[in-house]
């Protein structure tokens, strides 16, 4: 299957596409192609350098789309509605959501859409689209770090089964990665929320790469 990732060049953007293009075709979009282009080359060099084979393509977000099978959306959770109003053909694809809205003070706090968390927002908008929320809870900066295993467990949220199935097997295709089944999309507002936890539990303990791991 394809995997499409929209805001690819971003911070975690980048990094799975690294770990994604090992096993999987997979392509990074952008809103704008050029800077699309430049970060798949940054990331290809990467992986030759390393000697690691890899299948990366990029494209625009709407290339993405047309081209994917899986469509990541990795782009601030506020930036949701203007982005999908801008892409069409999502219909009948399977989307997965990793994104956490959260707001900034002395410490991090959830602030969810009134439809009650980011990949529910996504489901609205795309009622004939298959949602799935994964990868909420894993840093951005070890997705970029290839010489660190990754080792979580990843909830997984989705009201459709197979496509739920699906994701839990690209979860479990990258690193170490464990994929959890956590429940219908409902529970992703749960799955969220810790991400706002995991930054205040780094900042204020002085930790880095603070992840989960349910056992
Ligand atoms: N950072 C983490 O550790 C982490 C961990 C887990 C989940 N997440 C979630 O992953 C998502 C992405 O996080 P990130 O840190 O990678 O974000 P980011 O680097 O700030 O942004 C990702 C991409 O979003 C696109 N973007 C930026 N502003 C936009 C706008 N106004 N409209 C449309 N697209 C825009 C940009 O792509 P183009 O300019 O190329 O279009 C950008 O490269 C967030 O929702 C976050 O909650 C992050």
């Amino acid at each position: 299957m394809k995997v499409g990732i929209i805001g690819g060049t971003g911070f975690i953007g980048t990094g799975m596409a690294l770990r994604l293009s090992q096993n999987h075709e997979v392509i990074m979009g952008s809103r704008k192609k050029e800077k699309a282009t430049v970060s798949c080359d940054a990331c290809c060099l990467t992986l030759k350098e390393l000697d690691i084979p890899f299948n990366l393509t990029s494209s625009t977000n709407q290339g993405v789309v047309d081209d994917s099978d899986i469509i990541i959306f990795s782009i601030p959770a506020e930036m949701l509605s203007v982005t999908v109003d801008s892409l069409t053909g999502l219909e009948g694809k399977i989307v997965v959501s990793l994104m956490n809205p959260m707001e900034r003070g002395d410490y991090f706090r959830y602030a969810p859409p009134e439809e009650g968390s980011a990949a529910q927002q996504l489901q609205k908008m795309l009622p004939d689209s298959t949602v799935v929320s994964a990868f909420n809870n894993i840093p951005a900066k070890l997705w970029n770090q290839m010489s660190k295993i990754l080792d979580y467990t990843v909830c997984v949220c989705g009201d459709d089964k197979d496509g739920k199935q699906i994701v839990m097997e690209l979860v479990n295709s990258i690193s170490e990665l464990k994929a959890l089944d956590a429940g219908p999309l409902a529970v992703s507002a749960t799955v969220e929320a810790i991400t706002p936890l995991l930054i205040n539990i780094a900042k204020f303990n002085k930790m880095r790469d603070v992840g989960v791991y349910f056992r």
